[in-house]
């Protein structure tokens, strides 16, 4: 088999400070939050996404958004994202001056209700402005899709949901998408279904896979996704996360696993591995357990010896 079936080259987004963190029990200082985006900026990561403006009742650990924020020495070249749910979030966020805005909607509507406390209409009602305000101060705007292939409170999703969210999206001029497997239960074929769903209205070049490790599929699915041209992965350092209102759902797949299995592939991320499994051991000290990747725990095991 070649590698011609497989992009050139592919963009990570860690997700790990925002989608990482959000779920962590006692707080994290700003400090070492704002450390580690200076981590993975340094280990050559060119998005990350960095906190969200979100209810601090909802999500304690984001309360400290604009401390993040400021406290970051941006470097050229690299776009820093915040997820925005409503126009209150986003013109907190404005002041900070994000990059890019994400508005997160779901695939199912009792995770709609669940977490952002509203039906999936009422989410794209609530998103329309920000989309707007957002594309006119020149702020890019994704769209994270939630439960796409499977959802907590629901069970399995149909495809024909994503499709239709993916629509909605699309009409009110989100840029670009992120295919999101919230809970970790989908595998390679599922998961096809809910990227093709979505490509009947974004392009190839406008899709992310965003897959949770919690039944350990997150890296079948990501080649599945590769093998359909889709070149955009959300990930996160050392595995961390996990979303508070996904009960039992564990991180997403560590940034160092699909570096790692990117590398073997031939495919180019320009992503220094030692530098980002050091970003990785860093957090991971931070919060006094091992790294939940299994690629950083090889590589650290092996530096030891
Ligand atoms: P709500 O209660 O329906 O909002 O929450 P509301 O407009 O009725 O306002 C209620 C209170 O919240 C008011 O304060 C507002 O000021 C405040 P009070 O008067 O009671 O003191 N409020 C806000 N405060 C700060 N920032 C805001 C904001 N908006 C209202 N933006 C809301 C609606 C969306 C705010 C709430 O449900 C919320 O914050 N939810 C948290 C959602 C969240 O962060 N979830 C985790 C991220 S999604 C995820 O992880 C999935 C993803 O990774 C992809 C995947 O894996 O699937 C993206
Ligand atoms: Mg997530």
């Amino acid at each position: 088999m070649s590698t011609a079936q497989y992009p050139a080259r592919v963009r990570l987004i860690d997700v790990g400070p925002r989608d990482g963190l959000q779920n962590e029990k006692q707080p994290v200082p700003a400090a070492v939050k704002i450390e580690l985006v200076h981590r993975l900026q340094a280990a050559g990561l060119t998005e990350i996404e960095v906190t969200s403006y979100v209810s601090p009742k909802w999500v304690p650990q984001m309360a400290d958004n604009h401390e993040v924020m400021a406290g970051i020495s941006r470097q050229p070249g690299v776009r820093y994202s915040v997820l925005t749910p409503n126009l209150k979030g986003f013109e907190a966020a404005l002041l900070d001056r994000p990059d890019e805005i994400v508005v997160f909607g779901a695939a199912s509507e009792a995770f709609s209700q669940k977490n952002i406390n509203c039906s999936i209409a009422e989410s794209i009602e609530r998103f329309a402005p920000v989309v707007d305000a957002a594309l006119q101060a020149g702020i890019a705007v994704r769209g994270a899709m939630s439960c796409t292939v499977g959802c907590p409170y629901e069970g399995e999703v149909a495809p024909e949901r994503v499709a239709m969210l993916a629509g909605l999206m699309k009409g009110i001029g989100v840029q670009r998408v992120d295919v999101a497997d919230t809970i970790g239960v989908g595998t390679p074929l599922k998961v096809q279904r809910a990227i093709e769903a979505t490509a009947q209205h974004y392009g190839l070049d406008t899709i992310s896979g965003h897959f949770h490790d919690t039944y350990g599929q997150a890296l079948s699915n990501t080649l599945a996704a590769l093998q359909m041209g889709v070149w955009n992965f959300q990930s996160s350092v050392a595995g961390l996360g996990g979303c508070p209102y996904a009960k039992g759902a564990t991180g997403n797949v560590a940034t160092e696993d699909v570096v790692y299995l990117l590398q073997g592939l031939g495919i180019a991320t320009g992503i220094d591995l030692d530098a980002l499994v050091d970003a990785g051991a860093f957090i991971s000290q931070h919060l006094g357990r091992p790294s939940g990747s299994r690629v950083a725990r090889a590589l650290l095991a092996k530096r030891a010896s």
